[in-house]
């Protein structure tokens, strides 16, 4: 089981503090049956997280969960948040960016919580991407005012090829009613999702169990497996030699 939207890295961004934290968070999510994380910490204007940044300090993080025997393995990734889609082209093709898994084949992107900060050409830098043999996942939609209010923003980009990525918390409520109403809405309308934490911390890490659980009781068994092939698919992608 992979969570592919977490923030384990220790000391890099508002998630886990020290190492301590992100062993804790290693040792809750090998419990909760998740055997790979992305550690995707945040690549914005307050923390900027680039691959030459995650790489190595995802190894040395391997490095200290496998010392503590702890059946977890920790991919490379970040939250990239765009603004700025000709700064965001630019600089990924510069390769400047740690994709999920440093592979190319998904990129977790986050948009900015103020509406006029959304880019105008956010459906074409969508079709930009998919050329490019890289598919966007949506970090969290169902948080963002702009999308639930405005569900063609999120139809449009759905349609030109980015999938979307519901968390956890959202699902129980942690982040409200609308977010929880949202995130349901959303499963049921696009089939290209995944389920994952945006966990921070011990107190903010919902794990992945819960959350089929909701998807079970809420859409059924077809729609749960159908949201961990999801995963798998992006699991494969992250992992597969070559
Ligand atoms: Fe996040």
């Amino acid at each position: 089981m992979l969570d592919l939207h977490c923030h384990i890295l220790p000391g890099v961004d508002d998630g886990a503090k020290s190492l301590d934290v992100s062993l804790a968070m290693a040792r809750f999510y090998a419990a909760d049956g998740v055997t790979h994380v992305v550690a995707t910490p945040h690549c914005n204007r307050s923390w900027r997280l680039l691959r030459a940044e995650v790489v190595p300090r995802v190894a040395q993080l391997n490095e200290a969960i496998a010392a503590a025997d702890i059946p977890l393995t920790v991919l490379p990734g970040s939250e990239i948040q765009i603004v700025n889609s000709t700064a965001y082209r630019a600089e990924y093709e510069a390769g400047l960016y740690c994709h999920l898994g440093d592979r190319p084949a998904f990129t977790l992107l986050e948009f900015n919580w103020v509406a006029r900060n959304y880019p105008a050409d956010a459906v074409a830098l969508v079709r930009w991407l998919r050329d490019r043999g890289t598919t966007p996942i949506i970090a969290h939609p169902e948080r963002h005012e702009f999308f639930v209010h405005e569900p063609i923003r999120l139809r449009k980009l759905v349609d030109a090829g980015a999938w979307v990525q519901i968390t956890v918390d959202s699902l129980l409520g942690v982040n409200g009613p609308m977010s929880r109403e949202a995130g349901e809405a959303m499963l049921r309308t696009y089939p290209d999702a995944v389920l994952a934490s945006d966990a921070h911390s011990m107190r903010r890490c919902s794990g992945l169990k819960v959350g089929f659980v909701l998807v079970n009781d809420w859409l059924g068994p077809d729609r749960e497996q159908q949201l961990r092939a999801n995963a798998d698919r992006v699991l494969t992608a992250m992992t597969a030699p070559g």
